[in-house]
């Protein structure tokens, strides 16, 4: 096991924030990761797998355990379904760029999510009309206490929007390992109906679409709208969209007839937040090294040398404008670590 010390966590993290964890190890198999969990040496880890939903505000004083478990393979299948077990150190894109490759179809609206497939289920990733939770079968997780596996189905998995387990009732308990989903072999439940699927692929001229299609479009609308982690840093939607009750949303609609909304339920209403940020003037908005992406105000990037801090005082003052101007409170959907 090689526990290396003061390693700049710049590369495993998308925002591209460069801080120091004091410990760092590599985990690529279970028994390694279960006696890594077991070293009394260290008694604070800190687990990084992608490094796409978090926003790292200082140095990590901890054995930072990096989970770079890897294998794709299929563990049940009939002539219609698929079960396929993704190790949680898999690239979440790659598995779905493989799964197309397959002929399978479930996962071709989630084309192009940065992060790892270990961490999908934390926040339960959606993107143009599906979620992980339409696919998901099951994950197995180690109890970081114990270094036990425990698995958890759908629906122990508590999903809600950019929600589960994971990040409320078990947050910091679990370390997932592998994540098992059911895919369709044939008869492909295609979803089309986001606005703009429905636009790329009429401008293409395709009007029976294939799931390769889909994730096609899909992939096409990203790279328009939202920028690449490689080239700057960013965390995908730094917010969640705000749902508020019927009450508070027909006097917001009033004041704001041209707003943009989804009707969750009868007494709820979704508003998007990349709308309201915009609204507040902030759109494309640099201050020093953070900014606002210029064509999704949802998403805030670090321009090169951003700090954490940085990056949470814009989402601060953010937060602030949006509450004064629409009385709406926005929350981040970026893991924060303080
Ligand atoms: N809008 C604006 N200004 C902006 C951004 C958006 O007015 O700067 C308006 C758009 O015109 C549109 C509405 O807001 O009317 C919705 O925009 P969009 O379709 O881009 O989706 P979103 O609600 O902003 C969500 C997810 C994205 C996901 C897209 C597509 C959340 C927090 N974000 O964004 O997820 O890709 O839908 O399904 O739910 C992520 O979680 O990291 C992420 C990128």
């Amino acid at each position: 096991m090689n526990i290396q010390e003061n390693i700049s966590l710049k590369n495993h993290n998308t925002f591209g924030i460069d801080v120091k964890a004091r410990f760092f190890v590599e985990i690529t198999g279970l028994v390694q990761l279960q006696k890594v969990l077991e070293l009394k040496a260290y008694p604070k880890k800190f687990i990084i797998s992608g490094g796409s939903n978090m926003l790292l505000t200082k140095d990590i004083d901890a054995l930072v355990v990096h989970i770079k478990l890897k294998g794709i393979s299929i563990v049940e299948e009939n002539e219609n379904f698929v079960e396929v077990k993704a190790m949680a150190g898999e690239n979440w894109h790659e598995l779905v760029m493989w799964s197309l490759d397959q002929g399978f179809g479930g996962l071709e609206n989630l084309s192009l999510i940065p992060g790892n497939v270990g961490t999908a289920p934390i926040q339960n990733i959606g993107a143009y009309g599906v979620e992980l939770k339409d696919v998901f079968v099951s994950c197995a997780a180690m109890e970081v206490k114990t270094g036990e596996l425990e698995g958890f189905d759908n629906e122990a998995c508590e999903f809600g929007y950019r929600e589960s387990i994971f990040k409320n009732k078990a947050k910091g308990k679990y370390i997932i390992t592998s994540v098992v989903l059911k895919l369709t072999k044939k008869d492909h439940v295609l979803h089309t109906g986001y606005g703009s699927i429905e636009n790329e692929l009429k401008d293409k001229g395709i009007v029976h679409p294939t799931i390769r299609d889909i994730s096609d479009a899909v992939i096409a609308i990203r790279r328009s709208k939202l920028p690449d982690p490689t080239e700057i840093g960013n965390s995908g939607s730094f917010f969640k969209n705000p749902v508020i009750s019927r009450k508070a949303f027909d006097k917001f609609i009033k004041k704001n007839p041209n707003a943009p909304f989804y009707e969750v339920d009868d007494d709820q209403f979704k508003i998007p937040a990349g709308w309201l940020v915009e609204q507040c003037g902030f759109k494309g908005k640099r201050f020093g090294e953070a900014g606002v992406h210029e064509k999704q105000a949802l998403v805030l990037v670090n321009y090169g040398g951003a700090t954490g801090k940085e990056i949470l005082d814009l989402s601060k003052k953010i937060q602030e404008d949006v509450q004064k101007t629409f009385k709406i409170k926005i929350q981040p959907e970026v893991n924060i670590i303080k």
